[in-house]
């Protein structure tokens, strides 16, 4: 069975849907067959496309998101990816206390899989210039480059 891993952010238009782009690029790469999904904590972005300062980094790096349609996190999502990485400790707080009692998805920060930035938070971009997107995606592939390689191994 294919391995799932959910990548959450506040709004799925900034960094959440990088994370799921880069991941995806990795695993694509790797020829490793993973499920790979992007969402809010908030609602306020629900059916919008990402954020063209993100839609243009991604394409700078060679990768179309424009067809991703932020949604919101829900509880069956605790049952639905094995998975849940929080893109800053905001997110993975409100996670937490929305986490049913009975789920098996495992929930970490993503700098939690970066050598010597555990802890740390992916900062938000949406209201930084164009260059923090440039940034954004940076800390996204360093990360999604260790979460490819533990998915191998598991
Ligand atoms: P994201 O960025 O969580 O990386 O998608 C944000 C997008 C929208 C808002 C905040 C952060 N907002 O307040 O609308």
């Amino acid at each position: 069975m294919s391995q799932s891993v959910l990548f959450v952010c506040l709004g799925n238009i900034c960094r959440s849907p990088l994370a799921e782009a880069a991941l995806r690029q990795e695993c694509a790469d790797a020829g490793l067959n993973v499920i790979i999904d992007s969402a809010g904590t908030g609602d306020w972005h629900v059916g919008q496309p990402p954020d063209e300062r993100a839609q243009a980094a991604a394409v700078r790096n060679g990768i179309d998101i424009g067809h991703l349609r932020a949604r919101q996190v829900t509880a069956a999502d605790f049952h639905d990816f094995d998975h849940i990485i929080a893109l800053d400790n905001q997110n993975l707080r409100d996670l937490s206390a929305m986490r049913p009692a009975k789920a098996d998805s495992k929930l970490s920060l993503l700098f939690d899989h970066v050598a010597g930035r555990a802890g740390e938070d992916v900062a938000d971009p949406y209201y930084g210039e164009a260059a923090a997107f440039d940034q954004t995606w940076a800390e996204v592939t360093d990360a999604a480059a260790t979460i490819r390689n533990w998915l191998a191994a598991d």
